[in-house]
């Protein structure tokens, strides 16, 4: 009897104890999962905030891309394709990881995405030579990582037809807004090549030369112009539709995307030149 009632109350310690093992187990796994999400959201809010000083300027704001300087990371076909595209055996985190640390010396598509000529794309990691330390890497992928759940959620792109402006000069524009003219510069790409990366020429003024307004009112008038405009606004309208009616010297040509003619209208164009006359 006493043995049998020495083995229960063995049993029955050992059980209970099990118990409290593994209730407190299942709440640490819980204070674990909680305390992961929040780092998480930690890393994607700096890797926000690298994004929009480093980054931002050759893909974008939003990471929508910039016509040919740097391509879309926050898209449908950069999550869904551009792995087999590249022929990339490892992880999409790896790919990440791996491009923003060693950055691209040439572009894969250099008929597309220019970037910074050579290198394409800076390293960003301290062991290539980078500015940054390994926790703002992970940082950077974690921000770039958070947009793939949207990014695999939008429509497959189909061109909407625009009624683009064409590349006649002479057509008598709509009123412009500056302030309209501001907002399109950055969502059409303009601001990635001509203020945040010296791509194309500088559009604010700097000590050594007025803005792209002032210039523009010089231009047409200059022995070397080899276009067709009469006045500041012509000089723009050309500029941005027929880029390679006249190169600015220092620049190369064809850099400038030759379709804008196609993808923006003339009340968008007029928005346009309003801002970059305002610019002196
Ligand atoms: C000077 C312009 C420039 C800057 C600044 C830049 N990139 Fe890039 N990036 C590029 C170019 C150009 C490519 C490669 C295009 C190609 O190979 O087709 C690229 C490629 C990438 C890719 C791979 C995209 C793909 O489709 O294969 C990732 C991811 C990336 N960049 C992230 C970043 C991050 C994050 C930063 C900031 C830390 C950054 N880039 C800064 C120009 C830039
Ligand atoms: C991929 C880079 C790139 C993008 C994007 C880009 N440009 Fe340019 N742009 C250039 C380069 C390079 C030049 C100089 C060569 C030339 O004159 O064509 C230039 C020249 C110009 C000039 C002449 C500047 C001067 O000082 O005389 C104007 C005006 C201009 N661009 C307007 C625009 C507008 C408007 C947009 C957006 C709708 C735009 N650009 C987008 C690269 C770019």
């Amino acid at each position: 009897m006493r043995i049998q009632l020495e083995i229960f109350l063995g049993t029955l310690f050992t059980v209970l104890t099990l118990a409290l093992f593994m209730y407190a187990g299942f709440n640490e796994e819980s204070r674990m999962a909680e305390w992961t999400v929040e780092q998480q959201a930690k890393s994607i809010e700096q890797g926000a905030s690298l994004f929009s000083q480093a980054c931002a300027g050759c893909h974008g704001p939003q990471g929508q891309g910039v016509p040919n300087l740097a391509p879309a990371l926050n898209s449908k076909a950069f999550f869904a394709t551009r792995l087999e595209e590249v022929g990339w055996a490892g992880s999409m985190e790896d790919y990440i990881r791996s491009t923003i640390s060693a950055g691209r010396v040439v572009s894969t598509r250099p008929d597309l995405y220019v970037g910074g000529g050579r290198p394409a794309m800076p390293s960003w990691s301290e062991e290539y030579g980078g500015p940054f330390r390994r926790d703002e890497i992970d940082n950077l992928v974690a921000y770039v990582l958070n947009w793939e759940e949207e990014a695999l959620r939008q429509p497959d792109v189909t061109e909407e037809p625009i009624d683009g402006v064409g590349v006649d000069i002479t057509l008598e524009l709509p009123e412009g807004d500056a302030a309209r003219g501001e907002q399109l510069a950055i969502a059409q790409g303009c601001t990635g090549c001509h203020v945040a990366q010296p791509v194309g020429p500088g559009w604010m003024p700097t000590d050594t030369e007025p803005g792209v307004g002032a210039r523009a009112e010089q231009r047409f008038q200059q022995a070397d112009y080899t276009g067709n405009a009469v006045d500041a606004s012509q000089y723009l309208f050309e500029s941005t539709v027929l880029p390679n009616a006249y190169v600015v010297e220092g620049f190369l040509e064809n850099l400038m995307p030759q379709d804008y003619g196609e993808k923006i209208t003339a009340q968008q164009l007029a928005d346009l030149i309003a801002y970059m006359l305002s610019l002196r």
